[in-house]
């Protein structure tokens, strides 16, 4: 990355990419200004988040595990296409994958991941999904929210880096809350995380060019 240039970002993705959507409408919009969207990254070959990248005009790639051989083989042909497209920052948006440790500690501090709960709540291994809501709702916590973190080798255990709270209402179903967590928190918390951590790199690789 040269002085002067915005953090490339690669956003990983699996299903209908409303998230993406809301980190390009961001971009648009000025809310990201350190860093740049250039790749798109589907594990899932009929992901719609695939289109919105398309109609966006932003680079797309389809990487399948069994298309790659099982796990490592993925995440050596991922590693391989991130950094060819010399990737500063990644962002998982309902990308639904466990990344190995190797993985993570190869990208650590440079992969951050939106889980639609306020972790330590509802989170790790099998939280995923409408699983997340329906466990709030049957635990009857009053407020719920989203979380942006870094991701490293403990599933939604990395460091947190922004949370925003969202109401439980008497009559939410798993899908009305879904869908009020998206909208309050998720779409709004994503494009902030992704902002903050791509001025964090920038500032970064300039003081190292000063040293
Ligand atoms: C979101 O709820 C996100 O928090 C979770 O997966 C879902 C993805 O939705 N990690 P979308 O593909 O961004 O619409």
């Amino acid at each position: 990355m040269l002085s002067g240039e915005k953090a490339r970002i690669a956003v990983l993705v699996s299903g209908g990419g409303t998230n993406l959507q809301a980190l390009l409408d961001a971009q648009k919009s000025g809310v990201i200004k350190s860093g740049e969207i250039v790749l798109v990254v589907s594990n899932n070959p009929n992901a719609y988040a695939l289109t919105r990248a398309k109609n966006s005009g932003v680079a797309s790639e389809i990487l399948t595990k069994s298309g790659c051989g099982g796990q490592s083989g993925f995440e050596e042909a991922l590693t391989g296409l991130l950094e060819r497209n010399q990737i500063d920052l990644i962002i998982l948006a309902g990308f639904m994958s466990i990344l190995s440790a190797k993985f993570t500690t190869h990208w650590e501090g440079r992969i951050i991941n939106i889980h639609p709960s306020l972790i330590p709540s509802f989170c790790g291994e099998g939280f995923y999904g409408l699983r997340v809501h329906e466990a709030a709702l049957s635990y009857g916590v009053k407020v719920t929210g989203a979380t942006v973190h870094y991701v490293n080798e403990i599933p939604d255990g990395g460091r947190i880096i922004l949370q925003k709270a969202v109401d439980i209402l008497p009559d939410d179903t798993p899908e009305i809350l879904q869908k009020r967590v998206m909208e309050q928190a998720e779409w709004v918390l994503l494009p902030r995380a992704a902002e903050l951590v791509s001025a964090q790199i920038i500032q970064h690789r300039e003081e190292h060019q000063n040293v």
